[in-house]
């Protein structure tokens, strides 16, 4: 794990405009930056960033936060890959701590793989690029493939050398111990002499989604039939070829931008469509799909579209590990190329305009595109045509939106001319004998504490106005914590005391405390609970934040501001910037009045909830005595009597009448 220490200085170090600006065109505006949304394709700039607070804010999708959380939007970076990534722009040394030994020495081990990978994807792009033997077969036959100088670097495409061990010499010569040479596979290990596994071979390199070597792809170049074409890095702990997918690491920002995904079979595919342009697109590389990898894209975008080669026969295989895409709940098409084209040489020969024109009017919707394959195979055998449309219903039961499966329903019902009825006793009697086993499934697991049924509550039963107004207070809560809460400020407290009279009497006494203290006390008393989950959330850290830190900054907090809290915090802090780019009038209900003290201003607001939160007590208590008309209702009504004294004490005190709903 990354150290405390190391965190802090990275969070201190890094200034969000610098940290942005190597992404986004960033133009100065007044105290601020503006630019154009990264996220979202628009012409006028919505994108903007406070160097002042260290926050940026998107609005036109709602995102926000702090440096790190634009690394992990933008870069889709973990938080460790941010921390890293920071780390090294800023030449900030990295502190491990809270490690075991065994798990510092795993750690140490998966440095040094990823070191040796790095080291060797810049050998062989050198190699490839420098040498006699590089250029004139591996750059050579690039070249005949037609790819530029800009897709080589883009890809960081290499040469091994053809001698039996060029490049393992070269790396032990440089350092790099010869474990680490084995484990990762680049080479060979044999008693006397070691070996290079990719001799002689056109080299790829595959990349995490965040940029780092994880293994390689070799090509070869001679047309010996005994010699596999392809060959690939084994698995090791840093190469999972099941968890990768080549071409993420170059085509993530444009999936997430033009949310969709092409999916294609090889290397030469990716590379080709990136060179015609299209950079939304990544290959399984040679394994079946498997769910991690469809995970991997579910981070980016809900859509995918498979290409397919030309030829039939791959075709049927493909189609099989489609339905687990649906299950992971995307939205799936499917685009075939035409006969003995795959995508790699469909690309060469188009133009972009052509390309992206074949891609749209040929991606088919992939239920649509299945029934209609399977019709055409079935046409004149109704046996086959049963099994066929069972296993179309598999597909269908797959996508976990119930709308959605109701729509491909009637759609197959169209097309393989069979009544919706039987498609759907099919579908019920597929989910019923799968409920059945994850039932089963669960039921094992019952031990481990999982949750079978989730209670969904309607939260908005009090209808969208009343909802409306405590949100807007909890979050007028939020902002005063967050702007104002480490202010000290004098408060009025009212109580009853007896005097020497033997008589009840109200007393005042001015005192001071801290903002988060005194808001944190009201609600406390009250025995009040914000009702958004998320404020809750956010204020619950908040006050523990304050709690821990002497001395609260709120840059100190937005540097630690978890990610999931970033786009409301960023929203309430932002607030006037937005005023200022769109020259927009925000409805605001707490005008904003010069003289009002801070103090005030939180009296007021812990004022207007208590009389909110009474206001409800009385509805409901109204409720249940109309439904109950026959009951008695004595102690209902003197209970509202009672708190509407105190509705009016607090109208009293706020200084306004307050109509019940504003
Ligand atoms: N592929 C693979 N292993 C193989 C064959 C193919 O991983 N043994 C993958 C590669 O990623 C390749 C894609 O499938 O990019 C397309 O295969 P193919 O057309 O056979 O490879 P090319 O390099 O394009 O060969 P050719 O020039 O003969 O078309
Ligand atoms: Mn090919």
């Amino acid at each position: 794990m990354i150290s405390k220490a190391t965190i802090d200085t990275v969070f201190e170090t890094a200034r969000v405009e610098e940290v942005i600006g190597d992404f986004v065109n960033l133009k100065r505006a007044g105290s601020n930056f503006k630019g154009l949304s990264p996220f979202s394709e628009e012409r006028s700039p919505s994108f903007m960033v406070s160097p002042a607070k260290g926050i940026w804010k998107d609005f036109s999708s709602g995102k926000g936060g702090n440096s790190i959380a634009f690394l992990m939007e933008h870069e889709k970076f973990t938080y460790p890959e941010a921390i890293r990534y920071l780390a090294k722009k800023y030449n900030i040394e990295i502190e491990e701590t809270e490690q075991t030994d065994e798990e510092k020495a795993n750690t140490d081990i998966r440095e040094s793989m990823y070191l040796v990978s790095e080291f060797a994807k810049t050998y062989f792009h050198t190699t490839l690029l420098n040498s006699e033997e590089g250029k004139a077969i591996g750059y050579s036959y690039f070249k005949e493939r037609g790819f530029t100088n800009e897709t080589i670097t883009k890809f960081s495409l290499g040469y091994s050398p053809e001698a039996w061990d060029a490049f393992t010499k070269e790396a032990l010569g440089k350092g790099y111990k010869l474990e680490f040479l084995e484990s990762t596979g680049l080479t060979i290990p044999r008693d006397d002499r070691p070996f290079d596994r990719f001799k002689g071979r056109v080299m790829f390199p595959i990349q995490s989604m965040s940029g780092r070597v994880l293994g390689f792809g070799g090509r070869i170049l001679t047309n010996d039939k005994k010699a596999a074409k392809y060959l690939n890095s084994p698995e090791s702990d840093i190469y999972h070829k099941s968890k990768v997918l080549y071409g993420i690491f170059q085509a993530k920002q444009s999936i997430a931008k033009l949310n969709n995904c092409y999916l294609v079979e090889g290397y030469t595919d990716v590379i080709q469509f990136n060179q015609s342009g299209i950079e939304n697109v990544v290959a399984s590389s040679g394994t079946a799909l498997t769910p991690d990898q469809i995970r991997l894209i579910n981070r980016l975008t809900k859509n995918v579209t498979v290409l397919f080669d030309g030829d039939a026969a791959g075709l049927r295989a493909s189609i099989r590990g489609i339905d687990l895409i649906l299950e992971e709940g995307m939205n799936v098409k499917v685009c075939s190329f035409p006969d003995g084209e795959d995508p790699d040489s469909f690309a060469k020969k188009s133009s972009y305009e052509d390309l992206v024109a074949y891609l749209e009017n040929n991606a088919k919707d992939f239920i649509q595109f299945k029934a209609s394959l399977l019709m055409n195979e079935a046409k004149n055998d109704p046996i086959r045509k049963a099994d066929l449309i069972r296993d179309m219903v598999v597909s269908i039961s797959k996508i976990p939106d119930r709308i959605q499966r109701e729509i491909y329903i009637q759609e197959c019902s169209r097309i393989m001319d069979i009544s919706e009825q039987v498609l759907q006793s099919t579908l019920a009697q597929i989910v019923q004998k799968e409920t059945i086993e994850v039932g089963k499934k669960l039921k094992q697991n019952d031990s481990a504490g999982q949750q079978v049924f989730e209670v969904v509550k309607n939260e908005n039963i009090l209808g969208i106005e009343k909802v409306d107004i405590l949100y807007r207070l909890e979050r007028k809560i939020i902002e005063i914590l967050l702007l104002y809460g480490n202010k000290e400020e004098e408060f009025e407290d009212t109580y009853l005391k007896t005097n020497e009279d033997g008589e009840i009497e109200t007393f005042t006494e001015k005192k001071i405390y801290k903002v988060f203290q005194r808001i944190y006390l009201s609600l406390q008393e009250d025995e009040v609970e914000l009702a958004n989950p998320l404020f809750r959330d956010i204020f619950k850290d908040l006050i523990a934040f304050y709690n821990e830190q002497e001395n609260f900054s709120l840059e100190q907090y937005l540097m630690r501001l978890q990610t999931d809290f970033a786009q409301e915090v960023t929203d309430i802090l932002m607030e006037d910037e937005r005023v200022v780019l769109h020259d927009w009038q925000g409805q605001n209900i707490f005008p904003k009045s010069k003289t009002e003290t801070i103090a005030q201003n939180v009296s007021e607001t812990i004022l207007t909830m208590r009389w909110y939160l009474v206001g409800r007590i009385i509805e409901e208590l109204k409720n249940s005595i109309l439904s109950e008309s026959n009951s008695d209702n004595t102690e209902s009504m003197a209970m509202i009597m009672d708190y509407n004294m105190l509705v009016h004490s607090f109208s009293k005190k706020l200084g306004r009448v307050m109509s019940r709903y504003y």
